[in-house]
């Protein structure tokens, strides 16, 4: 290329599924991205919940996968590991963008991430987060604080995985005005129905959703619309401008579905899936979350076990949709690389 090299100074906090794999991502696109971009993404720190690692000529990613695959701290990492924080990380070295990867946590006020994110800002560091808990819980605050500061916010990964529906919904359909959202945005409930639909009771399909390691431990989150509800509350604010808070979701899980109305809808060709919906009325959008069939040729008709999908019902732009199958979640934390690019590149 010839042409100057950026360095993009990163900081990870969390490096767990979405985390290693994100490594994993650096180590085989790192060379690509600079050939072709001419930007150096370098993993200067990263942090779990045993320790922190930091080297500023960048950790070697695929060491830090190897060590998080074993099951081991970033802290074991050879002659950068130590004791500290993520918070530490930020507040003792030179840092470009936050890549925020820990479990969401609308329980605990989305701490630690809500603290990391705004300590971020404050220092005009750029912030990539597929968490949702900090977007749902203070989005407006945190746009705010990024814009008083000049940092960017991106948070791609926090709705439907590795689907890009919130930058085709913010920036793709700019100028619309959107009647209609509906999506589909959370695998776990999809996986349910569909072993529903092949014929298991609700006891076998959850005891094959924990077997496979699909189910959480408190799978509450997914299967009573918590999560969608959370997802959908990031698209009412960042697509449509709505200020939706989570609870005024008209909210239903998947609990009450009967097994044999999945069964009739999969023998009428129908699919059966938690459907997150915005609906607008009057000034605002009504938001609901619930179980429901979707007729043949409804563009999310068609979606698989392991697919998540959204359509924009528009003004100006017709009816858009756009699907994702994601076997693993490579996608999802490839929503990192994609928001960084988008931060750095013109
Ligand atoms: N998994 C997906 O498919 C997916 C898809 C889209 C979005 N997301 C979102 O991405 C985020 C990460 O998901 P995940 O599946 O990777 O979660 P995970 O496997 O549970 O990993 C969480 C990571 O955060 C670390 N952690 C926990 N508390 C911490 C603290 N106080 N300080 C520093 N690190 C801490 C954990 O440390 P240890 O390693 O020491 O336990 C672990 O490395 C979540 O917000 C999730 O909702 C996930």
């Amino acid at each position: 290329m010839g042409e100057r090299i950026r360095r993009v100074r990163i900081v990870l906090v969390g490096v767990g599924n979405l985390g290693r794999r994100f490594c994993r991502i650096l180590a085989r696109k790192g060379p690509e991205i600079e050939s072709r971009y001419g930007l150096r993404l370098m993993l200067v720190g990263a942090a779990d919940s045993r320790g922190i690692a930091y080297a500023p000529e960048g950790l070697d990613p695929a060491r830090v996968a190897a060590l998080k695959e074993k099951g081991k701290s970033v802290r074991t990492y050879p002659g950068a590991g130590q004791e500290g924080t993520g918070l530490d990380l930020l507040r003792e070295i030179e840092v470009d963008v936050l890549c925020e990867a820990t479990p969401v946590n609308l329980k605990a006020g989305a701490e630690p991430a809500l603290t990391t994110i705004r300590e971020a800002l404050a220092r005009e560091i750029h912030v990539v987060t597929p968490n949702k808990g900090p977007i749902v819980l203070a989005y407006r605050e945190l746009v705010k604080l990024a814009q008083e500061h000049g940092a960017e916010l991106r948070f791609d990964g926090t709705v439907a995985g590795g689907l890009p529906a919130l930058y085709l919904g913010a920036r793709d359909l700019r100028g619309a005005t959107i009647h209609r959202v509906e999506a589909v945005p959370n695998l776990v409930t999809g996986y349910i129905l569909d072993l529903l639909a092949g014929g298991l009771s609700w006891e076998e399909a959850l005891g094959r959703g924990r077997e496979e390691g699909v189910l959480e431990a408190d799978p509450s989150f997914d299967l009573d619309g918590w999560d969608a509800a959370a997802k959908l509350v990031i698209i009412a604010n960042h697509v449509l401008g709505y200020p939706a808070t989570l609870e005024e979701v008209e909210r239903e899980g998947i609990r009450g579905v009967d097994p044999a109305a999945v069964r009739r809808a999969r023998e009428r060709g129908a699919l059966f899936r938690l459907l997150a919906r915005a609906e607008q009325e009057g000034d605002g959008y009504r938001l609901t979350v619930r179980p429901e069939e979707i007729p043949p040729g409804h563009p999310l008709s068609l979606l698989g076990k392991k697919g998540m999908g959204v359509v924009y019902h528009t003004d100006i732009y017709g009816t858009i949709s756009a699907t994702i199958r994601e076997e693993d979640p490579t996608p999802s934390a490839a929503t990192m690389l994609r928001d960084i690019l988008d931060i750095f590149l013109p």
